[in-house]
């Protein structure tokens, strides 16, 4: 692919993981736009055209510098992250490393270009809040009670610091079908348990608005469209328990929902610690954005046309 100088360029990091993958398929038939895809390892979208795949380890200044000095992008979807949570607690350096230093870089880097300003547009979570008075507007108060939601949070001072344009979504519980996927997510995760007839132990004191990842990459493109700036509330309009959520996706592909078994935060005893209360008021992104997010059920429709 020849860059076209008078199109507008989009970056995406990430473009291997879940929101990342959405992206590029929803951009890269687009004729208005030059896309590239950004991340770690080899590509793992099968499908090839409408985009350049530059692989980008965001923890080396050096290789930031390169691509973003080679793409100079007018806007870049900042994506990558390492997401695990319990792994962040665990492996604090390497998580601080990609979550706050790769972040960092990268401003870094989109600050040296003199053509224009680009857009950051910066992926960030629902845990920096501490859930005690969920759900959550954009102006509430944050108080991490993680070292994952720690590092997305000082990824968000940074943004905000920076001089570059800038947008932060914040999302929570992002669910979907993606190619060679590192991580699973929640549904895929019940559907290929309660499928092989398997008990799942599942918290009942934990509420979220889970959010279909192809909502997510939409809300994306619409602040990229619009250039819109600020922080943005983004998921699904259906507050619930996970253990609500896990009952609700068995019912819907026929599993016996019996094998889903309520348990307390503190039964599990993961390393890190979640919010009990998140979820978020959205009224921000559909007034300005003009957001529709799929009820629950509408996505998991949408997730088992995928499957199939
Ligand atoms: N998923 C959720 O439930 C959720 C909830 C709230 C917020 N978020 C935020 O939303 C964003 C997207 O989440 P996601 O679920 O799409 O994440 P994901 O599936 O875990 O994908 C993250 C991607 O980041 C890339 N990455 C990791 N380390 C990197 C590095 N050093 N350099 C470059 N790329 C690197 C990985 O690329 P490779 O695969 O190539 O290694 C991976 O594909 C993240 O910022 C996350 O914090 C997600």
């Amino acid at each position: 692919m020849i860059l076209e100088p008078y199109k507008k360029t989009i970056l995406v990091t990430g473009s291997n993981g879940l929101l990342g993958q959405k992206l590029i398929h929803l951009l890269r038939h687009r004729n208005d736009i030059t896309l590239i895809a950004c991340s770690k390892g080899e590509n793992r979208i099968s499908e090839t055209s409408g985009y350049i795949y530059e692989t980008l380890d965001i923890t080396s200044e050096d290789n930031t510098q390169m691509v973003i000095s080679k793409y100079l992008p007018h806007t870049i979807i900042h994506t990558a992250a390492m997401t695990n949570v319990d792994a962040c607690e665990i492996n604090q350096k390497e998580c601080y490393e990609v979550n706050v230093k790769g972040t960092e870089n990268l401003i870094k880097s989109a600050e040296t270009i003199k053509e224009h300003t680009p857009h950051f547009i910066h992926l960030s979570t629902d845990f920096i809040f501490d859930g005690k008075s969920g759900p959550y507007k954009e102006e509430d108060i944050p108080n991490p009670l993680s070292w994952y939601a720690n590092t997305k949070l000082q990824s968000e001072k940074i943004v905000m610091q920076s001089k570059l344009q800038w947008a932060i979504a914040r999302t929570i519980i992002v669910f979907g079908m993606a190619e060679k996927i590192s991580r699973t997510n929640i549904v895929l995760w019940a559907i290929e348990n309660l499928k092989n007839k398997k008990e799942l132990n599942i918290v009942n004191d934990q509420y979220r608005t889970p959010t279909l990842a192809e909502d997510l990459a939409d809300a994306c493109i619409r602040i990229a469209d619009k250039n819109a700036g600020g922080v943005f509330h983004i998921s699904g309009k259906d507050f619930m328990s996970i253990y609500e959520m896990v009952v609700r996706i068995s019912n819907y592909f026929n599993y016996d929902a019996t094998l889903v078994k309520p348990i307390s935060s503190e039964g599990l005893n993961q390393p890190a610690k979640r919010p009990p209360i998140t979820g978020f008021h959205i009224q921000k992104a559909i007034d300005c954005l003009g957001f529709k997010p799929h009820s629950f059920e509408e996505a998991l429709e949408l997730v088992a046309n995928q499957i199939k």
